[in-house]
C-alpha cells in the first residue's frame, strides 16, 4: 500500500490529504529509501545534476516581530543587535561576485529602519554594479506598494516562508502576526512578478502529520518557485527553548515529498539541516534539494544572526564556505552551478 502511494506520487505529482497523512504515518526504512530514490530521480529529470549556489547576506538581526521559536525575536533582550551599512552590504556582494556568485539573498529580521527608500537604493545599486546577478529579498512583510517598488528597483525574487499552513499553530507561534496577511503577501508577491519562495519548519511543537500534509497541499496550490524547508531548532532564549526540535529524518522526508509534489521547484538544502548533522546538507541534496546558500555576511556579525543555537559556519570566511560547499556537493555526485539559477517555471515564462 505505502509503496503504491509513493509510486502514485512519483507519477502524478499529487496525493490527497488523507493519502499524505497515511504516508507520513506509515513510512519505514525501505519505503523511505524508495521515496528518496524517486525524489532524486525527479530532481535529476528536471534540473539534472546542477545544484545552484546563492550568497546569503544577513544584513540586520533587528526584528519587530515576536515569533515564539526565533532567536532574534524582539523580546530576546540577550542578543547584541547589528545592522550592516549600505557600503558593508555592497562589500559583501563584491566579495561574493568575485567568488562567482550570481545570486545575492538579502535577509534580515523585520526591520523597518531599512525604509522603502533605503531598500530601493540598495537593490538599485546592486543591480547597477552586478547586472547579471539576481537579487533575492527575505525581509518579511511589507505593504504591497513597497513590494511593488522593490520589484521595479530590480529585485528578482522574494523568500517568505508561510512557516506552517495550520492556522491554529501559526496563531500560537506568531503572537504579533496575522495568518491571512502572511499568505496574502505570498500571493501579492507572485502577482507582482517576483519568483517567490514559501516554506515551513518541521518539528514545531504540536505539529501533526495532518499539518504537514496541509503544508504540502498549500504549496501545491500556491505553486511557488522556491520552497524552504528546515527543521525547527530550539533557541534557549525563547519560550520554546526546552522543546524538542525537528529531526533530520523527518525534514528529509518533507524535502523529498515537496520535490515530488512540485517537481520544478528550487529546493534549498538548508543550513539548519547542516546544523543538525554534519552530513545533513548532503543528504538533503540526495533527497531532491538543488540549492545551497553559503554565507557571505561579515564573520564579525555571523554569530549574532542566531535564529537557533549552534548554527554552523559562523567563523568561516566566504571563500572557505564556497570551497567547503563545493566539496560537499561534489561528494554527492552532483555539480555546482554558479549561474543565476532561475526556477524552471520562470525560465518557461520569459
Ligand atoms: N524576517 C524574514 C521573514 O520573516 O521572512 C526573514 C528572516 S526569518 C528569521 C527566516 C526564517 O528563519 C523564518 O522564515 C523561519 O522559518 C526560520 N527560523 C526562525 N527561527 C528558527 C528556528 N528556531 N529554527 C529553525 N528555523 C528558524
Ligand atoms: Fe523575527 Fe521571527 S522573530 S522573523
Amino acid at each position: 500500500m505505502i509503496t503504491d502511494l509513493i509510486t502514485k506520487l512519483y507519477q502524478d505529482n499529487n496525493l490527497s490529504k488523507d493519502e499524505l497523512v497515511y504516508l507520513l504515518e506509515n513510512l519505514d526504512a525501505s519505503s523511505r529509501k524508495l521515496l528518496f530514490e524517486y525524489s532524486l530521480k525527479t530532481k535529476l529529470q528536471h534540473y539534472g545534476k546542477k545544484v545552484y549556489m546563492r550568497g546569503l547576506i544577513e544584513f540586520s538581526n533587528y526584528c519587530k516581530q515576536d515569533c515564539l521559536y526565533c532567536g532574534i525575536r524582539v523580546s530576546n533582550k540577550h542578543i547584541h543587535r547589528y545592522r550592516l551599512t549600505f557600503d558593508e552590504i555592497l562589500q559583501c556582494c563584491t566579495e561574493g561576485y568575485q567568488l562567482g556568485y550570481r545570486t545575492f539573498v538579502l535577509q534580515s529580521g523585520e526591520d523597518y529602519w531599512y525604509t522603502e527608500e533605503k531598500l530601493v537604493a540598495i537593490v538599485e545599486k546592486i543591480k547597477e554594479l552586478f547586472p547579471d546577478a539576481a537579487v533575492t529579498l527575505s525581509i518579511g512583510e511589507r505593504d504591497q506598494a513597497v513590494y511593488q517598488r522593490l520589484f521595479e528597483a530590480g529585485a528578482d525574487r522574494f523568500l517568505l516562508r508561510h512557516e506552517t499552513a495550520s492556522r491554529d499553530l501559526y496563531e500560537k507561534l506568531h503572537p504579533t502576526m496575522d495568518f491571512n496577511n502572511r499568505r496574502n503577501s505570498l500571493k501579492l508577491l507572485k502577482e507582482i512578478g517576483y519568483q517567490v519562495g514559501a516554506g515551513f519548519m518541521v518539528g514545531l511543537p504540536h505539529q501533526t502529520s495532518a499539518d504537514l500534509a496541509e503544508d504540502l497541499l498549500f504549496l501545491k496550490d500556491l505553486n511557488p518557485d522556491m520552497i524552504g524547508i528546515g527543521p525547527f531548532i530550539p533557541h534557549s532564549e525563547t519560550p520554546l527553548g526546552d522543546v524538542i526540535g525537528g529531526t533530520l529524518e523527518d525534514t528529509l522526508v518533507m524535502v523529498a515529498l515537496a520535490r515530488l509534489m512540485l517537481p520544478s521547484a528550487l529546493l534549498p538544502s538548508t543550513t539548519a539541516l547542516g546544523t543538525l548533522d554534519d552530513k545533513g546538507r548532503e543528504q538533503a541534496i540526495l533527497a531532491g534539494a538543488n540549492v545551497v546558500m553559503p554565507n557571505l555576511s561579515p564573520t564579525k556579525v555571523r554569530p549574532l544572526y542566531e535564529l537557533y543555537e549552534n548554527k554552523i559556519c559562523t567563523g568561516d570566511e566566504p571563500a572557505h564556505c564556497r570551497g567547503c560547499i563545493e566539496g560537499r556537493i561534489n561528494s554527492t555526485g552532483m555539480e555546482v552551478d554558479m549561474g543565476r539559477g532561475d526556477s524552471l517555471q520562470f525560465q518557461h515564462k520569459v
